[in-house]
Parts: C-alpha cells; structure tokens; sequence
C-alpha cells in the first residue's frame, strides 16, 4: 500500500480471567506500542485500539472457581490489567471492553447484519452435552485429544499444542471439564460461517497476494489450514454468559467468543472516535487506511481467517494489510503458565522494579520470539541491563551531560571547525532514522532496537577516541566541538529511543531541556541540521539506568522455584473419602518379604510372587511388572494387605496385595519397615 493516510492499530484484547504477564508484553503489546509511537513521531494519524475481552469460557470457569460471578471476574482484571498496560507505557488511544454497551450494539449489529444478508448457514445437530451440569460443552468447557496431533489435552475450539482450531465434537474421548464426565450428545441449532466458501478468496489473499510481506510462521500456519480444507464454523453457543445471540430463535443462545472480540476492535474504535467528536468509519472501511493486527501466534487462525471471513462477508470494511504474529515467549525453559503461577506478572513486576518499566520492554524487545519461541531468563535480563543499558546508553548519555556542565556550566560549546571523525560520526548519526524506520516497518523490532543500541555505541566510541577529558587541558578548543558533537548524538537518541523506551526519553528530554518530540522530529535527526544549538542551557546528570544486583534477581529466581514446589504439592491426589476407625481396623496388614518372582507371561504388568508373610507363604499376583523386574525384587521387604478376598488374575490366584506407593506421573515405590529387624508377620497399625 502506498503512503495510508491513516492507520488503524490493533492489539489482542486480552481474556479477562487474570493478569496479564511478560508473555503478552512481549508478544503483543510492547511491538504494537513501539509501531503506534513510532508512526506518530511521523506524524501519522493512528487509531491505537484495544480493550478487555470478557465473554467466553475462560471466564466463567474462573467465576466458577473463585465461587463469584463473572462480572465480578471482569470487573477485578479489567482494571489491574488496564492499570498494567499504563503502568508500561502502551500508549492506546482507546482501551475499551466487550462488555461496554457500544461493543454489544457493535456486534449485535454485525451478526443481524451477515444473518439478513444470508451469509450463514443454520444447522441443528448434536452436540457435547453434560448431563449433570445440564449444559452444552464447546470450547474450554471440554477437553480431550486432539485429532491432528493426538495432545490428550486439547479444548474444544483449539488444541494448544499444534495450535489447531476444531469443533468441540472433533475431540477424540472428550471430557467435560464441569463434572469430568463423559458427554452424552444432545441435538442443538446454531448459525455457521461457511469458512469453506472463502477457501479460495483467502488462499489468493494472503498466500499469493501477501507472500512476500507477511511472516513465515503466519504463511505457514495459514497455509496449513488452507491444505486441510475449511469447514463451517459455528458462531453461536449455548451459554448464559456473552451476547445474546439477536434473531428468531436466538434465546437462550450467545455469540462465540471469538465472533465478538474482533468485533471489539470496531467497538473500540467507535468509543474513540466519539470521545473525539469524529468519524470512526474511515479507520475500518477507506481504502487508503492500513489495518495491522499485533496478536500472538495462538490467534492467527482467527485474525487470518475466521475475522477476515467476517468482514468480507459484511463487504464495507478494509482487510488487515498485515497480522505480524509473534511466538511464544518462555521462562527460564518452561512455557509461561498461568494455572502453575509460572510467570512474571506485570503488576508485581511493577512492585519489585517500580522505576523499571524500560528495562523489561528492553529485555522484551531485545529478545522478542519474534521468529520462533524465546527464552525469557532472570539472569539474562540483568545482563541486558547492567551490560547494555547502564554501560553503554546510559554510560554516553552520563558522560556527555556531567561533562557538559563540568566545562561549561551546561551551555552547549560553539563548535569549531569539524574534523572528518567530527563529520562522519554527525552523517552516520543522520542515517540512523532511516535504518531505525525500516526495520520498524518491516515489524523487526528486534533488529530496530539493535540499530539504536548501535546509535549509542557509537557516542560512546567517539567520546573514548576523542578523549575530552585529556585534551581539555592541553586543545580546550577541541573539546568544545567534541562536545558540541557527541550533545548531537545524546539529542538524536532522545528521540529515537521514544518508540522503545518512552520513559527514559521522557528523562532525557528533562536533562536536555528539551520538549516532547514533535511530529516532525524523527525527519529532523535525518538532516544535517543542528539538533542542539550552541548556547542551549541543558540540565543536570541524572542516571538513565542503575545496575541490577545479583541479590534482586535471586529473589525472583527463588520466587519461580516457590512456585514449582506449590505446583508439585498440587499435584497430590485428593484425600478420598472419610472412613471409621472401624472401617480401618477390619484391614489386616503385615509385613513380608518376597521371596520368589516371576513374569506372568502375555502381560505387560502383573508378576506372580512368593511372598512371606509371617503366617504363611503365599502368592500374590501384582501389577508392577513396569517398574521392576521379577529378580529385582526377590529379596525386597513389604507390606501386605493380607486379609483381601482372593481372586484370579490370569488364571493365578492372588492373596493378598502388596502397597506400593504411586506418583502423579505412575511411578511405583515400595513401602517398606526401616529397620532390618522388624519380623515378617509384624501388624501394621
Ligand atoms: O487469546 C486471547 O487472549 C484472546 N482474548 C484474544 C482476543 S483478540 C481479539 F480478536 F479480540
Ligand atoms: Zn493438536
């Protein structure tokens, strides 16, 4: 597209069932933020939109589990993440919600619209069903394994691990995940999006017309589906919690989840604009406006597909001219996990590193999964910090304003005239916008902040050859241009580190003594022009950055690990039951030791022992064959449950079981006296 004459900018809006952490800054809203600044220092007119997404199951499990109601769910998160996203800077221009009344006229609207124009197909047929729960079981309601890569835990809409998006009934040995129960099937009606008839259209759209320009992993992913073979998809649910559905035969139902938060972005915009006193419609249906989705890859399938199919279905909106989906972004070598509290939530973040907000979009950007999953580590955080921020754009930046006011009491030197070291280094730094802007472009933020990193290695390498501190007292006239220069580049950096690290600009314009960038900013460090004219006043040194101590990183290393240890003890089954001591009493225990073993032939788990048991020699038939081999476990030490009924085990009859203890994971272990001189025979009460 050339030259848009606006932009339309937006992020995913986040589920509303819990806080938001490092993995959906670094996915999601630090690359959108970076691109919506940057656009707006060019002085381009963006509409930056996001807001709550508070529909769908996740949020009524919640609800749910904390026993409260799922307003009540979204109005907690709502806020804290809100709050989050301020806290760091995402400049939004408007963060709304899908429960706010706009969004549900928006969407209402947007389904009457596609049902009058017949675009989707009305279907009754069976559907997942919990009797005891007597509900309907789609999306995360239900889990099971997925039929394309066999995940055993893949939800209804979407498996998790290969990313598919299904039909809750695709699911091979479904389970509710109300009651844990088997569905049974129930008939239903829905409306359906006949993804299928937009097969073509969108194979055209996005895998010829938009080859060269969007990311490999998003290609891929469409592609993926686009081979597969597009079905229906249904668009409606039978819930209590979302928007009800608005035509003949709609009671009782909702919209999908994922029908309504796309939506949200035209919603969000509309509250906006309105707020403004403007048109919200030339940001979604002008030809000359350019949409971009910044989303994680778990969402390309419905910002690739299923939201495109909806607004070509509609006809009067723009398609995104971009969706440049990120990976995932892990924690010291495991996946980011909510349930496991293995994360690094940004409201706590902001507790612990409250002046840090540029730290972490740094550590963020610099090691974006812009191209595959990364590895977020505590340790390589402090790195970037201590080797990168505080030595080298921090180190410039010092060193350039206590210098400034050590000789010249802070008023920028009249320079004389320039050395060729004096004019390259000016024209290396008038290159800078350019090289920053198109890798910003092209939606490499990693390779942008690089660039500006390099911008400041380059002051600090023009100071450490030059050497002003030596030469003021043999050439002070020397060093006046040297630090007329090197003022030049602490100027050009203010500015385009904005995008990255808007409040260490912030910072940097107040020692500078100089305003906000203006729209026309970015252009002017391209030019060779004075940025910071003799005679300016600057401030006093203040540090940009500070060094991260070891101690401060140890705290939330063991924090991660705290969380491993809860996680592991929330793995142990759940106590069963109460019994009386009566009930307990009738089992007869005693302690034995094995003495012959053999492998039941055509089992795969059961040996036949010969256990003594004090009273008697006896057989016992037990399902341990996995875990240990008959000769290891002649000789070993138990204890049996001597007194249970007898029975037959592939024609062998067992009596007695032996206790063994049993892992999560199915792991076996003998239970046995620690003493050697306990006697076979022994009780045990
Ligand atoms: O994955 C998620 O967190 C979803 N709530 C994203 C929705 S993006 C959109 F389309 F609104
Ligand atoms: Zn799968």
């Amino acid at each position: 597209m050339q030259s848009p004459k606006r932009y339309t900018i937006t992020a995913a809006l986040p589920y509303t069932n819990g806080p938001v952490h490092i993995g959906h800054l670094a996915g999601v809203y630090v690359p959108a933020d970076i691109y919506a600044r940057y656009l707006r220092m060019k002085g381009k007119d963006v509409a930056f939109v996001c807001g709550s997404d508070e529909h769908g199951v996740p949020i009524t499990l919640k609800a749910k589990a904390e026993g409260t109601t799922p307003q009540a769910i979204v109005d907690k998160y709502h806020e804290i993440i809100k709050n989050s996203f301020a806290e760091f800077g995402i400049s939004f221009d408007n963060y709304s919600r899908t429960s706010a009344p706009v969004h549900h006229e928006t969407a209402s609207e947007f389904f009457t619209d596609l049902y009058k124009k017949g675009k989707f197909i009305e279907e009754t047929s069976a559907q997942l069903y919990d009797e005891q729960a007597k509900q309907f079981l789609a999306d995360r309601f239900v889990v099971g394994t997925c039929p394309k890569c066999g995940f055993e835990e893949s939800y209804g809409d979407q498996c998790e691990n290969c990313g598919t998006s299904h039909n809750a009934q695709d699911l091979i040995n479904p389970k509710s995940v109300i009651t844990g129960n088997k569905p049974t099937m129930k008939e239903t009606k829905h409306w359906y999006l006949p993804l299928n008839e937009y097969q073509d259209w969108l194979k055209q759209w996005i895998l010829v017309g938009h080859k060269e320009d969007w990311k490999a992993n998003v290609l891929g992913q469409v592609k993926s589906w686009v081979d597969d073979g597009l079905k229906p998809r249904a668009v409606t649910r039978d819930l209590d919690w979302g928007i009800p559905v608005p035509v003949e035969g709609g009671q009782g139902k909702v919209l999908y989840v994922w029908f309504d938060a796309p939506i949200g972005y035209i919603s969000s915009t509309k509250e906006w604009a309105a707020e403004r006193g403007i048109d919200w419609e030339p940001y979604w249906k002008d030809k000359d406006s350019k949409l971009v989705h910044f989303i994680g890859k778990d969402n390309i399938v419905f910002h690739c597909i299923i939201f495109p199919s909806m607004l070509k279905a509609e006809g009067s909106y723009v398609l995104p001219e971009n969706v440049p989906a990120n990976e995932f972004l892990n924690l010291e070598g495991n996946k980011i996990s909510t349930s496991k509290n293995w994360a690094v939530w940004l409201h706590e973040y902001l507790l612990e590193f409250p002046e840090k907000q540029d730290v972490l979009r740094y550590v963020l950007t610099a090691n974006a999964p812009e191209t595959k999953d990364n590895d977020f580590t505590w340790k390589d955080y402090q790195a970037r910090n201590n080797n990168e921020l505080v030595a080298i754009f921090g180190n410039f930046i010092n060193r350039v304003v206590v210098l400034t006011n050590k000789y010249y009491q802070g008023v920028i030197p009249e320079p004389g005239p320039l050395s060729a070291t004096d004019e390259e280094t000016l024209k290396q730094l008038t290159k800078y916008p350019e090289i920053i802007a198109s890798s910003i472009e092209r939606y490499r933020f990693r390779e942008a902040l690089s660039e500006l990193m390099n911008l400041a290695r380059l002051g600090n390498k023009y100071l450490a050859e030059e050497e002003p501190w030596k030469k003021i007292k043999t050439d002070p006239e020397r060093v006046q241009t040297i630090m007329y220069v090197a003022l030049q580049v602490a100027k050009g950096l203010s500015v385009l580190c904005e995008p990255f690290l808007p409040f260490t600009a912030e910072k940097l314009r107040k020692m500078l003594h100089i305003e906000k960038a203006g729209t026309s900013a970015w252009e002017e460090v391209g030019k060779e022009k004075s940025l910071l004219p003799a005679g300016h006043a600057i401030g006093k040194a203040e540090l940009l950055f500070s060094k991260v101590e070891d101690k401060e990183i140890q705290i939330q290393i063991d924090k991660l690990e705290a969380s491993k240890t809860a996680d592991a003890s929330a793995e142990v089954p759940e106590q069963k039951d109460t019994i009386g001591f009566d009930d307990f009493t009738k089992l007869d225990m005693r302690v034995g030791t094995i003495l012959e073993a053999e492998k039941i032939p055509k089992t795969k788990k059961l040996l036949k022992l010969k256990v003594d048991v004090g009273i008697d020699v006896r057989t016992i038939v037990s399902g341990i064959a996995e875990s240990f081999s008959a000769e290891e476990v002649v000789g070993q030490r138990v204890i049996v449950l001597v007194n249970l009924a007898p029975r037959k085990l592939r024609g062998v009859e067992s009596q007695g079981m032996i206790l063994m203890s049993d892992t999560a994971d199915g792991k076996l272990s003998f239970i046995e006296p620690d003493q050697d001189s306990v006697s076979n025979g022994e009780r045990i009460s």
